[in-house]
């Protein structure tokens, strides 16, 4: 027996490397130099500049690439405009042919795409063979189906046009297939921009699909850096642009498309938690660690970077841990028995080593398994900083490398708190054999996604992204594909018409006999405004009818203050939320006539009109709450023995700048959606209009909702959209204004990450439920949160 385990603890891996002959021969193949793939074919302006990609675990230069410019960006996006509409005339199955064509063709140059990612990246075989290739096939299967049923399952939706794609270089075949599959699936076509440290499989890809037969124009493929990004970015022909990158750039990219009118998703960064409590499975909560942070050096925008271990199992958790570590292998990529292959690039390399030096020097203690390294390439070795506070550096910051941050906490409470104690919200996983705990603890943690006993899944049916500075917008699911679409009425909105918010000119006014002034609402209470001014509202004929408050940033200050306090909302039951919508209709329907006079008298619409419009806000209110209880997710089955669960959360305190017409249609369809998903709201009303709103308040009051879930400020609409759309705490904003008040709030919320729906000046029909009411209000009032749960000993 003994000499067994002598043998056992002796025994050292040979090498066993992979073949990188085709990948070369490729390579050879193309002279090593490689122009744009644009129109169903290799395009370069000659003299064109170029720069070199290289092998980052050697050094070697693989082979030149050419910095796209103004002319191959411009003749990209005009072959895919071109390409549009033949591939969208394509329809359903016409579509889910070629990308079940291109599956197929991924799989059958699985090897080579695999040997080839890893030749370019850096990350081991193991990795790009076992997981980056096949769930780039899986990808493109799963959206052929979409493709399939597009016709049957998103009736009403059209396709968006032209999509500008840019990717990073962590998985860059895989990122690749995340955007191309299901723009496809959808109706666009592309141009996709790999970055410019991987070039190298989007390139093979691109021959794929000439391979598979794919139109020419329907992907095209630009090479080059940041700066052949922000052409596409900034290209008037663009209809959306899909970004998985750092957080910086994810926030330029929302600036710079402010008020275009280009749909937008961005995929960032995340500084993810990985909870380990005292009941865990201890051995596979260890072989956990190591998929969360080595997995792909540590290079994953999920990456569990943060350890929060409970402080009873701390010490033996750390034991355990590095013992684990010590028997990791970095080394050759290409070598099949390696664990963790090369950081991506000397800068990278260089960025990792001062974020743990600046680490340590705020108190951490740092710990690195004594693996060796090969001497040649860029290579770092699975770090722990351990003791590290959460208000450190290093706890905020993500670091992009293999270094695991260790702190410790006492209660399943203190846990959800650190968790949540970054701007991030990507994903965490839960470790307790206790499937109750993880489960009250999945929904507390602010993530899209979240692991129970496992970490890293990802799969095409389950939507995958984030929210706060981890950005916007899921990719895969049903999620992932609105993201692709847009209602097919959208492209016959007219501009809306100016509506005066002053007095009218040369009318006479005359005064109210009795004054009448409405106040602000604020936490269930009325609240003079800050400023300590009003403004007069006039009646169509030009009558004094009553004096609204003036709004001021203070006032949406405490309005906001407000709205975090009522957070019980979001975890009220379903049943009570549409209980409540149902009364605030039947208290709104006993004043029926009163609410049609005032709108009568404010907008100067015939009686017919103003009734019309009051029932209408009944019947809306109703609507939402028979939705409250039924808009609730999916069950999910990847491949996997487990399910995931994909749950509608709300997106939290949600601002709503109510549109000019239809004061009262217009205030209660942006209410009701929002509050029967339980988002808090503060509400700008209709500025020509606002008393439909202030009188809207009294019905609250009397409808048991609770003190804080609708706060209400009236004034000038578009800059009290300002304050909103600047203020930290708010997660979301809709606004239903001008183009150029759509513009200022996209731009605004560039540097919180905040989602946003606007109209880009266009005039929505409130009154046609199929543009007023429904699904895509409740799918701008949810975020979807999946819940991977693994089953089985
Ligand atoms: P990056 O955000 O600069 O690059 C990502 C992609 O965006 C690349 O294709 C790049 O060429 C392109 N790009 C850069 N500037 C652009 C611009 N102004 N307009 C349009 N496109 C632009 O990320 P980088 O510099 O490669 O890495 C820096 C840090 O970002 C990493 O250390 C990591 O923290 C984070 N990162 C996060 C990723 C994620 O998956 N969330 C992926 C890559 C990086």
């Amino acid at each position: 027996m003994m000499a067994l385990k002598k043998i056992i603890d002796s025994m050292e891996y040979g090498p066993a490397p992979e073949s990188t002959a085709e990948a070369h021969a490729w390579l050879d193949g193309h002279g090593r130099r490689f122009g744009h793939f644009i129109n169903g074919g290799w395009k370069a302006a000659k003299g064109a500049k170029t720069f070199k990609t290289r092998n980052p675990a050697t050094g070697d230069v693989l082979a030149t690439i050419t910095q796209g410019g103004k002319a191959d960006v411009n003749a990209a996006i005009k072959a895919a405009r071109v390409a549009q509409t033949g591939w969208a005339k394509l329809a359903s199955h016409g579509r889910a042919r070629h990308l079940y064509a291109l599956a197929r063709q991924v799989q059958k140059q699985s090897r080579l795409l695999a040997v080839l990612e890893t030749l370019d990246n850096g990350k081991p075989i193991r990795e790009s063979r076992d997981i980056d290739v096949p769930l780039v096939a899986r990808h493109f299967y799963h959206h052929a189906g979409w493709a399939q049923l597009m016709e049957s399952e998103f009736s009403g939706q059209v396709p968006l046009g032209v999509i500008g794609q840019i990717v990073p270089w962590n998985f860059p075949l895989l990122m690749l297939s995340w955007k191309i599959a299901p723009a496809l699936a959808a109706g666009n076509t592309v141009v996709l921009k790999p970055a410019e440290y991987t070039s190298l499989t989007a390139l093979l890809f691109a021959e794929l699909c000439d391979q598979a037969g794919l139109p020419p124009g329907v992907v095209n493929i630009v090479t080059g850096d940041g700066r052949t990004g922000e052409m596409i970015v900034n290209h008037k022909d663009i209809n959306k642009i899909a970004f998985t990158g750092s957080t910086a750039v994810g926030s330029r990219i929302r600036e710079q498309t402010a008020g275009s009118g280009k749909k937008l998703s961005l995929e960032l960064g995340g500084k993810s938690p990985f909870i380990v409590f005292p009941d865990a499975d201890m051995d596979s909560a260890v072989e956990g660690v190591v998929d969360a942070i080595w997995f792909n050096q540590g290079q994953v925008c999920c990456a569990g970077s943060r350890l929060l271990v409970q402080e009873g199992i701390a010490t033996t958790f750390m034991a355990r841990l590095k013992a684990r570590m010590a028997n990791l292998r970095v080394g050759d990529p290409l070598d099949k028995c390696i664990d963790m292959g090369a950081i991506i690039d000397p800068v990278q390399l260089k960025q990792i080593q001062k974020l743990v030096k600046i680490g340590v020097k705020e108190g951490a203690k740092l710990w690195q398994a004594d693996c060796p390294l090969p001497k040649a390439g860029c290579f770092y070795p699975p770090t722990l900083l351990e003791n590290v506070t959460p208000t450190s550096t290093v706890a905020q910051q993500e670091i992009f490398g293999p270094v695991l941050t260790v702190t410790t906490f006492r209660t399943p409470d203190e846990a959800v708190e650190l968790a949540n104690n970054t701007r991030y919200g990507l994903a965490a996983s839960i470790w307790s054999e206790n499937i109750n705990l993880a489960l009250d603890m999945a929904p507390a943690i602010k993530a899209g996604i979240v692991w129970i006993n496992t970490t890293n899944q990802m799969d095409a049916s389950a939507g995958f992204g984030g929210y706060r500075d981890s950005g916007f917008g899921r990719e895969g699911g049903l999620e992932g594909m609105y993201e692709y679409m847009k209602p097919a009425f959208e492209r016959g909105l007219r501009p809306q018409a100016k509506i005066a918010t002053r007095k009218p000119k040369g009318k006479k006014v005359a005064r109210a006999i009795l004054d009448r002034t409405s106040k602000n609402y604020v936490g269930g209470k009325q609240a003079r405004p800050d400023s300590g001014y009003s403004r007069i509202i006039y009646g169509a004929d030009g009558a004094h009818l009553a004096e609204v408050g003036e709004g001021n940033r203070k006032d949406i200050r405490n309005a906001v203050e407000a709205a975090a306090k009522a957070s019980s909302w979001a975890s009220a039951d379903c049943h009570n939320r549409a209980q409540i919508l149902y009364y605030i209709a039947e208290n709104l329907s006993a004043r029926e006539g009163e609410f049609a006079d005032r709108l009568r008298a404010m907008t100067g619409v015939s009686a017919a009109k103003a009734g019309r419009e009051v029932q209408a806000a009944i019947a809306r209110l109703f609507t939402y709450g028979a939705w409250a209880d039924k808009f609730d997710g999916a069950v999910h089955s990847p491949p996997l023995r487990g399910v995931t669960l994909a749950m509608n959360e709300p997106v939290g305190i949600i601002g709503l700048i109510c549109p000019q017409t239809n004061p009262l249609l217009g205030l209660v369809s942006l209410i009701g959606p929002t509050i029967a998903m339980g988002n808090r709201v503060v509400v700008i009303p209709s500025e020509a209009h606002p008393l439909s709103a202030t009188d809207f308040y009294q019905i609250l009051d009397t409808s048991d909702l609770p003190d804080g879930v609708v706060n209400i400020i009236t004034g000038n609409r578009d800059e009290l959209a300002i304050c909103l759309a600047s203020h930290d705490q708010v997660d979301g904003i809709w606004y239903f204004g001008s183009g150029s008040g759509s513009a200022d709030v996209e731009r605004l919320a560039a540097r919180t990450i905040k989602r946003t729906w606007v109209n880009y000046g266009l005039e929505r029909d409130f009154l046609d439920s199929e543009q007023g009411e429904g699904r895509e209000f409740l799918r701008h009032a949810t975020e979807v949160k999946n819940i991977w749960i693994p089953y089985g000993e």
